[in-house]
């Protein structure tokens, strides 16, 4: 009879183990026991970057990557993208159910109440440079956060943990939108608490002159269904540096700022960035088989394409193309969609991309859409991380109740020098 376990022998002392499976997983700590010596260390498993290598058991997010799917608590993205809103989002993450009608009018006040920032911290911005990357601003100002709550340290205790989860996903657009007005020499704009999350985003963005801001309602719930669509995203590189760092117990915002930094990368949130500067150099659809060659003789990336878990059309991608026509009817039409479209047509079809398995993900389109916005390109990982805070406290606070997660702490192999005696200056 089929047994949920998995025989090894050890061909360098032709013992034979046998490791529970479960859930298709052996436990890394169960390899240790298998050793040559008795004093040996025993077996580990390399897996730098994490490939192969389940870092805790989630309830939150689910992504077949084969298949394309993608769900939120057991709801498909594109559901959630269709009927939700980023709020109720937040919400459905955090707690792993969708709210009643009267806990999402409760979360919604809570989050409205804690938009402001101190006003130090604005203070605070005004001295980085006049053309601070966004991001760098973001970042910074999150840790910042952490000096002015200190009760924020009591990790331990759930209503602690509860207030600062509502501060987070409240003032990151309030930092957000602070930092962008700074990169433009504009006065910061105060939260408006009579507008939506997202139409307040709005209104601290772009505000000037007038009382009062009126988001435009279809700009207004495209934004929103961006922050729905960029909400989690299970153990990626950020939500991997939340809970790695959040392990040491150390308060959320700081925890928060290091899952900001992760996400800045290229290769991770700062690709919607890297989309709209390759698009902006491929310049005409007449270059693109030029670009294509120079991306398979590795001279460089095809930005927007290519992910760790999907190997097939990212499904928050394809939501992300339907809108960027949404956008463009209120707006009015970004002309590099078309260099966009000829270029994933074109890639689409070339053997290089086919074999690799590389189709267009959620940093494709979006940026796209955020310029046709007026948004400029330095402000793109900023918006990701808005919604993104939401997938990183709910990683957090599950990490926080597991009773099997303890301080991250990897394993090496080590292959540097052994020991060697110090050598003074003058006799190198
Ligand atoms: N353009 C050209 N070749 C690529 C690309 C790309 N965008 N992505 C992967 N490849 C090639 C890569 O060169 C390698 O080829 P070979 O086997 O011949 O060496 C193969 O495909 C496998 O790539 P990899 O780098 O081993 O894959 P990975 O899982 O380590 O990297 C990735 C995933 C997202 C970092 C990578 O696909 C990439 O750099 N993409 C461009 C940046 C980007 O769009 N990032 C946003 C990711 S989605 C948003 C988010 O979650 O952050």
């Amino acid at each position: 009879m089929a047994k949920d376990s998995l025989t090894i022998t050890d061909n360098r002392t032709g013992k034979t183990y046998e490791l529970p499976v479960t859930h298709g997983t052996i436990r890394a700590l169960d390899l240790r026991q298998i050793k040559v010596e008795d004093d040996d260390f025993g077996l580990m498993a390399y897996d730098p970057a994490f490939v192969n290598t389940a870092s805790c058991k989630s309830r939150i997010t689910f992504i077949d990557g084969e298949r394309g799917i993608l769900r939120y608590r057991g709801y498909p993205i594109e559901e959630l993208a269709e009927r939700s809103s980023f709020l109720e989002t937040a919400y459905l993450l955090i707690h792993g159910e969708l709210p009643t009608r009267s806990e999402l009018e409760m979360f919604t006040h809570n989050i409205t109440y804690h938009t402001m920032v101190h006003e130090n911290i604005r203070k605070f911005i005004d001295g980085f440079r006049y053309d601070a990357h966004p991001m760098g601003i973001l970042t910074s100002t999150v840790a910042a956060l952490a000096t002015y709550y200190p009760d924020a340290k009591n990790v331990s205790d759930p209503d602690s943990r509860r207030t600062q989860m509502y501060r987070v996903i409240a003032k990151m657009p309030t930092l957000a939108a602070y930092a962008y007005r700074h990169r433009r020499g504009l006065p910061a704009i105060q939260p408006d608490n009579d507008l939506s999350f997202t139409g307040n985003f709005l209104s601290m963005l772009f505000r000037m002159a007038e009382p009062r801001y009126t988001p435009n309602p279809a700009i207004e719930r495209v934004l929103d269904v961006l922050f729905i669509l960029h909400a989690d995203h299970e153990q990626n590189c950020s939500a991997n540096a939340m809970r790695s760092v959040g392990s040491s117990q150390v308060d959320p915002y700081s925890a928060t700022a290091a899952a900001c930094a992760a996400l800045y990368g290229p290769l991770h949130g700062g690709a919607n960035e890297a989309v709209v500067r390759m698009l902006n150099k491929i310049g005409h659809v007449r270059n693109i088989p030029e670009f294509i060659e120079d991306v398979k003789a590795d001279r460089g990336r095809l930005m927007g394409f290519g992910h760790r878990v999907y190997k097939n059309y990212d499904p928050r991608a394809k939501v992300i193309k339907r809108l960027a026509y949404e956008v463009f009817d209120a707006v009015g039409k970004n002309p590099l969609i078309d260099i966009a479209l000829e270029l994933e047509r074109i890639a689409l079809q070339d053997d290089y991309f086919v074999e690799r398995k590389l189709y267009p993900n959620v940093d494709f389109y979006s940026g796209i859409i955020y310029q046709a916005m007026g948004l400029p390109m330095d402000v793109f990982p900023v918006l990701f991380a808005i919604g993104r805070s939401a997938g990183w406290l709910a990683q957090w606070e599950e990490m926080l109740g597991d009773s099997e997660q303890r301080i991250a702490r990897p394993r090496q192999i080590y292959l540097g020098a052994e020991r060697r005696e110090y050598v003074a200056i003058s006799e190198r």
